[in-house]
């Protein structure tokens, strides 16, 4: 197993030591979750977790707990998420987050906002002083790709339309298009995503504020835990 995978393994395994029988769970997306999801679904399987029901971030995360057999809701059925466990593209000092590289950040932002605990799996290339080297995925309605790129290009975003392997744009879970802004540094990410909110036709930003209350990461063989 490569580096980087064993360190997402060992954060993945590290954060289900805080998954409890009874819980609602939130599940994330990508493949440092996958492992999370696999975890509780063997447990699940083998009768240690019981009476768990999940809440998935996307339809891949959907198939994945239910070739486990794991009960899952909808958003819409519960108020609040006991836990959620899933992966960053990137995280500062000060447990803020760029996600979306996936594609899931909406339903990946209502879940977060939701949960009692949040907490972030990665493995050690996550880590940073400053987001924004990671491009920024903003989530769009289709009909207002012109006018959010054209606001986000004049404000120096520089937003790249992103666009499966036909060339095709990119669709997420929800039919909106993803704009991946190349910003390099973001000094201030709390006034950036106020400026996004304000934008017509944005449908959320991959910006994750205030949302984690552990990162969880693999260095090498060991697991480094951020409160
Ligand atoms: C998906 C996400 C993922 O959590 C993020 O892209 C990290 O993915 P991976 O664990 O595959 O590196 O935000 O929308």
């Amino acid at each position: 197993m490569s580096n980087t995978i064993t360190e997402k393994k060992n954060a993945a395994l590290k954060a289900v030591e805080q998954v409890q029988s009874g819980m609602i769970l939130g599940l994330g997306t990508g493949s440092t979750a996958y492992f999370a999801i696999e975890a509780i679904g063997e447990q699940w399987q083998a009768g240690t977790l019981t009476d768990i029901q999940a809440i998935p971030t996307s339809e891949a995360t959907a198939k994945q707990a239910s070739s486990y057999g794991i009960p899952l809701l909808e958003l819409a059925d519960v108020d609040r998420i006991d836990l959620t466990i899933d992966g960053a593209d990137e995280f500062d000092p000060q447990l803020r987050l760029i996600k979306g590289g996936g594609g899931a950040l909406f339903r990946e932002k209502l879940v977060a906002f939701a949960s009692d605990k949040m907490l972030i799996i990665s493995d050690a290339s996550k880590e940073v002083q400053y987001l924004g080297a990671f491009p920024l995925p903003v989530e769009v309605l289709p009909k207002a790709i012109r006018l959010v790129q054209r606001v986000l290009t004049e404000k120096n975003c520089q937003p790249v339309l992103r666009k499966q392997k036909d060339g095709s744009p990119y669709l997420t879970d929800n039919q909106n298009y993803i704009l991946d802004c190349h910003l390099g540094k973001i000094d201030n990410p709390e006034q950036l995503d106020l400026m996004l909110h304000l934008v017509p036709g944005i449908v959320e930003t991959g910006l994750f504020l205030g949302l984690a209350t552990q990162v969880i990461v693999g260095q090498g063989d060991d697991v480094k835990v951020f409160e």
